[in-house]
């Protein structure tokens, strides 16, 4: 596959990723590596990571042997926060790293979103490597420079953006997951198919089953994101058509987050997307059967989720908070038709319950 190499990162796949990994390795000197994992990437990635990287070549495994440090935090957004925050900075302050050495993030989005945080903020910056281990890692979160935490219930609220050097995909990791984590993972390339061109949600809705997804596939939807990253990185315009599903999705997801019915980030997006095609079909006129199709191919992956009357206030009540919006108006991405998302579209409440009701319906 490809290597995407731009300035500020590179994303290489499968074993060239290795290789470009111990290169850059050995160029740098790094005294000391820290690779961040959460246990479930300890268990079912790190052995293979380390093994791939040592058998690159000798030199490097010396050298990783020599410099490695490891530090495993609990799987789930919950660890997403400041006391994990400053966990790892405790314990690269105890191991005595410095500016100069390297973070290695291995695991999902929520590893490359504390791992970036932690390391761009570490002494004002120390560089850090993404080596994604799930679907939604791959194809969304460990690209872009987005790093952060969730705060007060709010996600993402507390960050920075901070390119990782180098993306490493290694498709291997995907077979280390449920399908419960592919299938979240798919929301973010549905997404992507929908706001990219008017073709590609056809192409997506070929998949059957998450269990089969082409690699091709995958590597288009990185190259949809990355194509907006390239253009507005500090989504200040077109990147926040990455958004998409998103308003709500982010809602839905705080709303439940330590609740017996947590949602998986992919999981609320996925029911944000059928909202707001909704609003879209609401306010913009994009096509009903359009609106249709997209839930039905949504509810076949994913199961529905119930929402009370006071769920979706409540709901509601958080949008205020989303990094998205401005003069305390629900700020929202909308399509117009296929590949043609509008941004900063205002939406009433009134027409959110609207779409509750569709999405229930
Ligand atoms: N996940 C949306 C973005 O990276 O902008």
């Amino acid at each position: 596959m490809n290597p995407i190499k731009k300035n500020k990162f590179s994303i290489i796949f499968n074993h060239d990723g290795y290789v470009e990994l111990a290169e850059y390795i050995e160029n740098n000197n790094f005294k000391k590596i820290l690779i961040l994992t959460d246990d479930n990437s300890k268990e079912n990635c790190l052995d293979i990571f380390i093994s791939s990287l040592s058998a690159t070549n000798n030199q490097v495994s010396n050298l990783i042997d020599s410099s490695l440090f490891y530090y495993s935090v609990k799987p789930g957004e919950n660890s997403k926060n400041i006391e994990t925050s400053i966990e790892v900075w405790k314990f690269l302050i105890d191991k005595g790293f410095k500016r100069s050495d390297l973070i290695i993030n291995l695991g999902g989005g929520m590893i490359t979103d504390l791992g970036g945080f932690v390391a761009s903020t570490f002494m004002r910056g120390v560089k850090f490597v993404n080596v994604p281990t799930t679907l939604l890692g791959m194809v969304d979160a460990s690209i872009g420079g987005k790093t952060g935490i969730d705060h007060r219930e709010i996600k993402n609220i507390i960050g920075v953006f901070e390119f990782a050097k180098i993306i490493l995909i290694d498709y291997r990791f995907l077979n280390t997951l449920t399908k419960r984590q592919k299938t979240a993972g798919y929301a973010e390339m549905i997404k992507h198919s929908l706001i990219c061109e008017k073709s590609e949600f056809d192409m997506i809705k070929k998949v059957d089953s998450v269990d089969e997804i082409p690699h091709e596939m995958i590597y288009k939807s990185i190259t949809t994101k990355i194509s907006i990253v390239d253009i507005d990185p500090h989504e200040s315009s077109i990147r926040k058509f990455l958004n998409y599903g998103h308003t709500l999705g982010h809602a839905i997801e705080s709303y439940l987050l330590g609740s017996n019915t947590e949602l998986l980030h992919g999981e609320a997006i996925a029911i944000g997307i059928v909202l707001e095609s909704y609003l879209s079909y609401l306010k913009t006129g994009f096509d009903f059967e359009q609106v249709n199709d997209i839930k039905r191919y949504i509810n076949k992956h994913f199961s529905s989720v119930k929402f009370s009357d006071s769920d979706i206030y409540e709901i509601i009540n958080l949008l205020k908070y989303d990094k998205k919006n401005s003069d305390d108006k629900a700020m929202f991405v909308l399509l117009k038709d296929l590949g043609e998302p509008l941004f900063n579209q205002v939406v009433t409440a009134k027409e959110i319950v609207d779409a509750f009701k569709f999405y229930k319906d």
